[in-house]
């Protein structure tokens, strides 16, 4: 895909590929942006070789300059930080030319409007380098481990934007990677499907299942923030 301000706009993020969400997804971009579309989008799940291998293409080719869409609902900051920092170092002299931004899947209306909007989108160049010991290098500390379930019948019954909400109301309490906090792990299917989107807790052992954004905050405040179960939002046997 190209627009007035870039010669290849490319989407990259998880479930872009195969299986139903991918499916749904691709067909909504296609419905948005035109068929062609669909050679842009760059599945994550099982890495990023086809992304770079890409790029390597597009700089080889000419097709600058070039806009990178994050999709990844779970990215955050620190990974935005990190494609840029490879994005960098893949492009040399010719990363001023190379830019990111973070959208989302579930609105292309807004994604469409994002793209056309290069004041929000970041650069590539003296990328701020991240620190010799950030996140990605150490255990990080927690009290929980929550386990959210990424698997295909959570994700249809809408538990990515969930997760993303869960990640923010976490950050916005302080319990997000800090010691009286949660640390954060996704995962494939974990099998109550029928009762999901699937949240597991450890080293309680407790199983929620979260339907809506109220639930989320409700998590968040009760479990997470005043320490207690919360026996209404827990799965049945
Ligand atoms: S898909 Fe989430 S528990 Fe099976």
């Amino acid at each position: 895909m190209n627009t007035e301000n870039y010669a290849r706009v490319l989407f990259v993020g998880p479930d872009l590929a195969q299986g139903s969400f991918a499916e749904l997804t691709r067909r909504q971009f296609a419905e948005q942006f035109g068929a062609a579309v669909l050679d842009d989008l760059l599945d994550t799940n099982a890495g990023y070789d086809e992304l770079w291998a890409r790029l390597r293409q597009c700089l080889e080719s000419g097709e600058l300059p070039l806009l990178l869409v994050d999709l990844d609902p779970l990215g955050g900051s620190p990974q935005l930080d990190w494609l840029r920092g490879e994005l960098q170092a893949l492009a040399g002299e010719h990363a001023d030319r190379l830019f990111v931004c973070a959208g989302n899947a579930e609105n292309l209306a807004a994604l469409a409007e994002l793209i056309e909007q290069p004041e929000r989108h970041l650069g590539c160049v003296d990328v701020p380098q991240l620190p010799q010991r950030h996140s990605w290098s150490c255990i990080p500390p927690h009290r929980h481990r929550v386990l959210l379930c990424n698997g295909p019948r959570c994700t249809r019954r809408g538990a990515l934007p969930l997760w993303k909400l869960l990640r923010e109301e976490l950050k916005a309490a302080g319990r997000l990677e800090t010691e009286d906090g949660v640390h954060i792990t996704r995962t494939q299917c974990q099998f109550p499907c029928d009762q999901g989107p699937t949240l597991s807790l450890y080293p309680s052992g407790e199983w929620y299942r979260i339907r809506n954004a109220e639930e989320v905050k409700r998590l968040v405040r009760e479990r997470f923030v005043e320490e207690r179960a919360v026996p209404e939002l827990i799965m049945r046997d």
